[in-house]
């Protein structure tokens, strides 16, 4: 009876099965109702009585090893199934949609400002989004109770000592005018807030760049040459620029920096409101008092400055009309730059 059981054991043990029918045949051999283990237990009456228990044992066993088996066995089929798959993809079938996210617009209209002005020697500061009254105004040649700092409607934190959201980049200017000395050459982009009602034109929080250059003899020549070459590299070739006087209270002379409309070229479109130019910023030789200010010598040292909105430049390069769409994470809109880098 042993040697049946043995040559039983031997089977299972051997036993290989290459589709879901095999499998079948082996369940019915030795798993199913009417399976060969049943007739083993059937025999049991006719094993002498001090065998008995040593049979059972052994039949237990190899019912045991039969389930272990069958488990193997639908893996083995499993597994083989799926590296079949890996071999032979199924070409026809439509291609998985690409789901990355790309870059947010204004991200990418930061870091091709920055990579323009790094080509000409300026590096990246940053300063703090809530600032004081001294590095936000006072530094930057805004007296107290002065009209120009209503112009700017800000989010105050604290007052006395008052403690703001800062309404310009231009704080970082001051911040690098303290720590370093001249020569600088830095560029300063940031996220900036004015209390402003929200529409397609205005938002309370955007973003600037600043633009800081302090050398001994740096002249109004080189700030507009700069100004030439940048706009040149960011909105092509073709591009014009013109300089019209303004004010700001820390440039002195101080001009509005227009380009020709890039969406007519100067023709007249609504964009450029019919005139052929579109303003992209402001700009200016740094004030000799805001030089003093920050602790640089104003007979040796000159400078110029300048300052842009990231939202507008980037309105201006995509043809974008409404300004809330970079807040809005619209994908709809997104997906129009996943090109960018
Ligand atoms: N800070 C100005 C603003 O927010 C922009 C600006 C104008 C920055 C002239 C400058 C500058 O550095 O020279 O409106």
């Amino acid at each position: 009876m042993s040697a049946n059981i043995n040559s039983i054991k031997e089977e299972i043990e051997s036993y290989l099965v290459s589709n879901q029918e095999e499998l079948e045949q082996y369940r019915q051999r030795f798993i199913g109702r009417k399976n060969i283990l049943a007739s083993l237990f059937a025999e049991m009456k006719n094993i002498p009585a001090e065998q008995r228990k040593e049979y059972g044992q052994q039949i237990n066993e190899l019912k045991e090893a039969a389930t272990v088996k069958f488990q193997e066995l639908i893996q083995s089929l499993e597994d083989e199934q799926s590296v079949g798959q890996e071999k032979h993809p199924d070409l026809t079938l439509p291609p998985q949609p690409d789901t990355l996210g790309g870059i947010h617009p204004l991200s990418a209209t930061r870091s091709e400002i920055i990579r323009i002005f790094e080509r000409i020697g300026f590096n990246v500061s940053e300063g703090p989004e809530i600032e004081d009254d001294w590095h936000n105004f006072t530094a930057l040649n805004f007296p107290e109770n002065h009209p120009a700092r209503e112009m700017q409607d800000t989010f105050f934190i604290r007052k006395k000592p008052d403690i703001a959201l800062r309404t310009h980049t231009s704080s970082v200017q001051v911040r690098v005018m303290e720590s370093e000395r001249p020569p600088i050459r830095t560029l300063s982009p940031g996220r900036v807030y004015r209390n402003e009602a929200i529409s397609a034109r205005a938002h309370c929080v955007f973003h600037q760049v600043e633009g800081l250059f302090i050398d001994e003899g740096v002249s109004f020549a080189d700030l507009k040459q700069t100004l030439y070459y940048f706009v040149k590299e960011l909105f092509g070739k073709q591009t014009k620029v013109r300089f019209r006087p303004s004010y700001f209270p820390f440039t002195e002379p101080s001009a509005e920096m227009d380009i020709t409309c890039i969406i007519c070229g100067g023709e007249g479109c609504n964009i450029c409101k019919h005139t052929g130019w579109v303003e992209i910023g402001g700009a200016g030789m740094v004030d000799p008092q805001v030089l003093e200010n920050s602790g640089i010598d104003s007979k040796k040292y000159s400078g110029f400055a300048f300052g842009m909105g990231i939202e507008r430049i980037t309105m201006l390069k995509y043809q974008i009309r409404d300004l809330r769409l970079f807040t809005e994470n619209d994908v709809r809109f997104l997906r129009q730059f996943s090109s960018l880098t």
